[in-house]
């Protein structure tokens, strides 16, 4: 193959994706060649620690800690951000498109917060960003999402897209850890960080839902406008509870178009235990789609691991390269550009069933009480289930399962109800999906 079907690659970063992406570039050369229509060459790469010890063999000379080795040379056209995090990533993938460079990223942090003008700045620069590895890892969304389901209007995603917290959540659910429990285990297993915030917060799963949203409804959706609840007050009772009502407790992201607005949330959720959603378990990730031609559709698997990784960051590349040698790429196509500007609803407009669980007085004319509060406020019961009464603290747990109700009513009732002599304690409340 002639010196022209060279397509110089520049690699930052080489950690957990980074290797793999390497692994894939220097040991499947031959399959991507062809796939990808011309000779795929690591030019250079970028590391932190040029010392560090490495699980991939580096040909002496590949390795740099100067970007502009990168983002200056003329060889490269094609760069590939996996550094992570937003500084001082997102100023070198802008540095490299305005320098006319193709950009494959897998960072969710910089794509949730500048995805819609970093694809309009690739635009204005005749070049593409592409981003798949930042939503789900390996599992094929944002390209099944433009281009299979493209002639769908999306009405809802449900997505299972943080592997630590869905482990977690497995664990509590099948094996009655308590949440701290769980989360330790998930830390000896490297599922989770030392500093689990992120995760168990729900943060990390509100910047995908961000892109995914964004590339689903063509409406800029930011980390920001999305309601953010972790998994932190999950507790032992809730998932036996649950479990009782023919439940499953997962933290879900959920976006839905509704008339001129859009829903953005990631919180704790019951679904029924017979949906498909309610049986992924441990760090798999399941993506639920649903729009007006295709019905539902679902993509299940690895949504994070070097190699899972590294099939999407490759298949990024493989696409650029092809662009590249083909005909220029025309105006983004549709599903990547953003097209609206709908409003992101406030979590106060949202009408959900509720499930509330609560430590009240084991006394006469208690439940009335609560009733009456809830009444007040248009919010009806669908059942009250009296848990375990202790005799020493006449105390008694009571689980309430409302039909759908408006959620600034309910935050009105739960204060009220706060208020009670007779409650001792509001323990939980989960919204009900499905
Ligand atoms: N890990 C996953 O399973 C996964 C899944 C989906 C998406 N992602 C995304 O993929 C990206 C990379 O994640 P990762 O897990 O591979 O991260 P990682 O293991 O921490 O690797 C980061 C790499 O970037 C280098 N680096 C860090 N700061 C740098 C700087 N200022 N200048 C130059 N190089 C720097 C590090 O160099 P040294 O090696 O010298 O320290 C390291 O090679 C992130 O955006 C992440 O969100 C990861």
């Amino acid at each position: 193959m002639g010196i022209d079907n060279r397509i110089g690659i520049g690699l930052m970063g080489l950690g957990v994706v980074g290797s793999g992406v390497a692994k894939a570039l220097l040991e499947k050369a031959g399959q991507l060649t062809k796939q990808a229509g011309g000779t795929l060459v690591l030019e250079k790469v970028l590391v932190a620690d040029i010392d560090k010890h490495r699980p991939v063999q580096m040909a002496p000379g590949l390795l740099t800690q100067d970007p502009r080795r990168i983002l200056d040379s003329p060889n490269i056209g094609i760069v590939v951000e996996l550094i992570g995090g937003e500084d001082p990533a997102a100023a070198y993938i802008e540095s490299a498109l305005k320098n006319g460079k193709h950009v494959v990223t897998a960072n969710k942090d910089v794509m949730a917060k500048f995805g819609p003008e970093l694809l309009q700045l690739a635009d204005q620069n005749g070049v593409e960003i592409l981003y798949e590895a930042s939503v789900g890892g390996g599992i094929p969304l944002l390209l099944p999402l433009k281009q299979s389901l493209a002639a769908n209007d999306i009405s809802s995603i449900r997505a299972i897209i943080n592997g630590t917290t869905n482990y977690i959540l497995t664990k509590m659910s099948q094996d009655g850890l308590s949440f701290h429990i769980a989360l330790r285990e998930a830390q000896e297993e490297g599922y989770a960080e030392a500093d689990p915030a992120k995760d168990v917060e729900g943060l990390d799963a509100a910047y995908k839902l961000a892109i995914l949203a964004t590339s689903a409804f063509q409406s800029t959706v930011r980390p920001s406008d999305i309601y953010c609840q972790g998994i932190t007050r999950l507790g032992e009772a809730d998932f036996l509870h649950a479990r009782e009502l023919g439940y499953e407790i997962k933290l879900l992201a959920i976006a839905k178009k509704t008339e001129g607005a859009i829903e953005a949330r990631v919180h704790p959720v019951l679904i029924p235990a017979d949906y498909l959603l309610a049986k992924v378990t441990g760090v798999f990730n399941a993506i639920q789609i649903e729009g007006d031609l295709v019905g539902q559709v679902l993509f299940y698997g690895k949504g994070a691991g070097s190699l899972p990784t590294a099939s999407a960051v490759v298949a990024d590349i493989i696409a650029v390269a092809r662009s590249i040698r083909g005909p220029r790429p025309e105006p983004m196509p549709a599903g990547t550009v953003v097209q609206d500007m709908v409003p992101v609803k406030p979590i106060f407009d949202l009408v959900s069933p509720y499930y509330l669980r609560m430590n009240i007085a084991d006394q006469p004319g208690v439940l009335a009480q609560i009733a009456h509060v809830l009444g007040d406020r248009s919010i009806s019961i669908a059942s009250v289930i009296q848990k375990r009464a202790d005799p020493v603290t006449h105390s008694a747990e009571i689980v309430i399962m409302t039909h759908p109700a408006r959620e600034q009513f309910m935050d009105d009732a739960l204060a009220e109800m706060a208020k009670l002599s007779v409650v001792r304690e509001i323990c939980n409340f989960i919204r009900v999906e499905g």
